[in-house]
């Protein structure tokens, strides 16, 4: 197959090499030169774990290719993905469309034969079937079908999600389209992944179901959390025994700072935008919105109490400020709420992060950038675990609370316990729901 992606983010840029990877002829389209020139050159715009390796493998076997110019792409490709942003529009908490019916009307002026227009960015219930409208107008004689086949990738172990997925979905209205789409995923039929083909509105609200299902789980969890706070109950513990409910599962049963991230926060939104738009209001949506911000202001609070109730004047380790480890994805991170708070009450704050610091500088201005931990922690006052990289998983206890000039630890990821913490010297061990 041929096939041109138009957008080369995160998901763009993984599904390409991915496709390439399967044996078909790709070729990754963005708008941003930088990006185009820097994947010309051999270089990711991005940090996920093995993309260089596998990318590189596919340029060489003459199957991936990278370009700005979107006509030149679309010229002759058996099917057209667009992955480009989704971002929650200004106001209103609606998925902004512009970017995807700016590239599917670039993408009508440029089809040549049959083509399938596949939607792989998140998008709201209705919109494969505007998609299909803004290319009918734009070019009336285009020979097309659209199909909806979102993404569930998940940063930092993209490459395996995309690999082996837990099921592929693929939204069609016809066999033909239907067809070009087995094609495409064939390599992941013949390994028996499930790929399950369904109408466009159902795949499109798949993906919103799904996300807006896995943000109420961790917020769930968060919630209890506090209650467990106030009862004396340790919410790992509680964790544990619901996880082991086979009905239940253990995943996304971590307490912590709050999901944050590129999809749940935008996705969580837009899905209750459309259930107000159809006057069938997203309760539970809406209310995990809400209690996920207080959870963030309460992490705050959490924080300020380690710190004798002020932060005016103390030095404060962060370690950790992408919205989760093994990604330099920065948007909607816990972080950007929690780190202004303590600058903003007069804290000086110092991080430490292994991939976040290119994306992170603009958005954390006034923050001192530390290589390790134990430098950050040199006569700091509080030490705050935002974001569980492994590399901070091991650290040195003894050394950093001897390092510190008040040994007290915020984990915000509950990845050390009271008990071995003060053994090693800190005075205050604060977790989430212990
Ligand atoms: N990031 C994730 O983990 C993830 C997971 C699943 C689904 N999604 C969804 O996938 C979509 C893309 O997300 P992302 O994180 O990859 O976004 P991103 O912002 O990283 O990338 C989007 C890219 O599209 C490019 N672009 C925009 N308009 C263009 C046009 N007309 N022609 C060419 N390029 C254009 C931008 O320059 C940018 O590089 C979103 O809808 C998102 O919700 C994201």
């Amino acid at each position: 197959m041929r096939i041109a992606m138009i957008g080369t983010g995160y998901v763009g840029l993984v599904s390409g090499v991915c496709f390439s990877d399967f044996g078909h002829d790709v070729i990754c389209v963005d708008k941003a030169n930088q990006k185009i020139d820097m994947l010309k050159a051999g270089r990711v715009p991005i940090y996920e774990p093995g993309l260089d390796v596998l990318m590189a493998k596919n340029v060489a076997a003459g199957r991936l290719s990278f370009t700005t110019d979107l006509a030149d792409a679309v010229d002759g490709a058996d099917a057209v993905f667009i992955a480009v942003g989704t971002p929650t529009r200004r106001g209103d908490g609606h998925a902004d469309l512009t970017y995807v019916m700016a590239a599917a009307e670039e993408i009508a002026n440029a089809v040549t034969g049959y083509t399938v227009i596949v939607t792989k960015s998140t998008v709201p219930v209705g919109t494969n079937r505007q998609v299909q409208e803004v290319v009918a107008a734009a070019n009336p004689k285009a020979d097309f079908d659209v199909a909806s086949n979102p993404e569930f990738l998940r940063e930092g172990a993209a490459i395996d999600d995309f690999m082996r997925p837990d099921r592929v979905v693929v939204g069609v209205e016809n066999d033909r389209a239907a067809e070009v789409m087995a094609e495409i995923y064939r390599p992941l039929y013949l390994r028996d992944f499930p790929i399950l083909t369904t109408d466009l509105e159902s795949a499109e609200m798949i993906k919103y179901a799904a996300n807006a299902f896995l943000a109420t789980k961790i917020t769930f969890i968060n919630e209890i959390a506090g209650l467990c706070e106030k009862v004396g109950a340790d919410v790992k513990e509680v964790s544990r025994g619901m996880g082991l409910d086979g009905r239940i599962g253990n995943k996304f049963l971590h307490a912590g700072p709050g999901y944050g991230g590129s999809c749940f926060p935008k996705d969580t939104a837009a899905l209750a935008r459309i259930g107000q738009d159809h006057a069938h209001p997203m309760q539970i949506t809406e209310t995990v919105i809400r209690v996920n911000d207080e959870v963030k202001k309460r992490m705050i609070e959490k924080i300020r109490e380690a710190c004798d109730d002020r932060f005016n004047g103390k030095i404060i380790a962060v370690l950790g400020v992408t919205f989760k480890p093994n990604t330099d994805d920065m948007r909607d991170a816990p972080s950007l709420s929690i780190v202004p708070a303590l600058i903003g009450g007069g804290a000086k704050v110092r991080v430490v992060d292994p991939q976040g610091k290119s994306e992170g500088e603009a958005l954390l201005p006034g923050v001192d950038w530390c290589d390790d931990p134990y430098a950050a922690a040199k006569g700091a006052d509080l030490l705050v675990l935002l974001t569980e990289w492994n590399e901070f998983r091991a650290l040195n206890l003894s050394d950093l609370a001897a390092a510190m000039s008040t040994p007290r630890m915020v984990d915000l990821r509950n990845i050390y316990s009271e008990s071995k913490t003060l053994k090693a010297g800190f005075e205050t061990y604060v977790g989430v729901g212990r």
